[in-house]
C-alpha cells in the first residue's frame, strides 16, 4: 500500500463529503486548482463560492474556469473569507457540504501576502454555522514561513477546544519529514 500524501488526502476528504448538485467553498482561491476541483465535484447543478483578497487570484481563476467551461457553477468574491456569512446567499446557509483552506501565500505571487490566524479562525467559526451536518472543513497548513508558524499554533489551539459534541477534529501529518511539511486539520460538523 501507499500512504496518501497531504494534497491527495485533502481531496479524498472533500470527495467523500461533497456530491453532485451540492454546495462547496474554496476559502483561498489562489491559482484556482482547488476551485476547479470543487467545480468538477459539484457539477453544473451544484455551486462553488470562492474567496481571495488578491485581484490577481480572482482574475486568473476566472480565466481558468472559463477555459474549462466550469464558470457557470462558480461565484468568486474578491473579499476575505472572514466575510463569508455576509457574502453567500441565504439559501446556501446550513447547506454547505465542504470547504477547503489552502493557507499561506499564493505560489508564484507576492509572498508577503499570507493568510492570517485571526481571519482564518473567524472564517472557520462562520463556516461551522453554515455547514450541513457531516459537512467538512479541510485546512492545509503551511508553516515553513514565520507567519505560518504563528498561524499553525493559533489554529491548533482553536481547533483543540472545539466541543466534541459539535465537531470531530482530525490532524493528518507526516512526522518524520524535514523542512516543515504541510499538514491537514479536518473538522467535521456533527
Ligand atoms: C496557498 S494560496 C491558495 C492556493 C489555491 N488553493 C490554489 O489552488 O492555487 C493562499 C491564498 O490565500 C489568499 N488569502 C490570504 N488571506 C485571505 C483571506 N483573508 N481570505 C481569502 N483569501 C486569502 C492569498 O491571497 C492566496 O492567494
Amino acid at each position: 500500500m501507499k500512504l496518501q500524501g497531504i494534497l491527495p488526502f485533502a481531496r479524498s476528504l472533500l470527495t467523500s463529503a461533497i456530491n453532485t448538485g451540492e454546495i462547496a467553498i474554496d476559502a483561498t482561491v489562489g491559482n484556482g486548482h482547488d476551485t476547479v476541483f470543487l467545480a468538477n465535484l459539484v457539477g453544473e447543478n451544484g455551486q462553488v463560492f470562492g474567496f481571495d483578497i488578491q485581484k490577481e487570484a480572482i482574475t486568473n481563476t476566472t480565466k481558468r474556469l472559463k477555459e474549462q467551461r466550469l464558470d457557470k457553477q462558480v461565484t468568486l468574491f474578491h473579499k476575505g473569507h472572514e466575510e463569508i456569512v455576509a457574502s453567500v446567499p441565504a439559501n446556501v446557509q446550513g447547506n454547505i457540504k465542504g470547504a477547503i483552506f489552502n493557507l499561506g501565500y499564493l505560489p508564484g505571487g507576492d509572498k508577503t501576502i499570507v493568510t492570517q490566524p485571526n481571519t482564518t479562525i473567524a472564517a472557520v467559526e462562520q463556516l461551522m454555522e453554515l455547514l450541513a451536518p457531516e459537512g467538512i472543513i479541510v485546512l492545509v497548513i503551511y508553516h515553513g514561513h514565520p507567519e505560518g508558524q504563528t498561524e499553525k499554533e493559533e489554529l491548533l489551539s482553536f481547533v483543540k477546544q472545539l466541543d466534541q459534541k459539535k465537531a470531530h477534529v482530525l490532524k493528518y501529518q507526516y512526522i518524520n519529514q524535514e523542512n516543515h511539511p504541510p499538514f491537514i486539520i479536518a473538522i467535521e460538523k456533527r
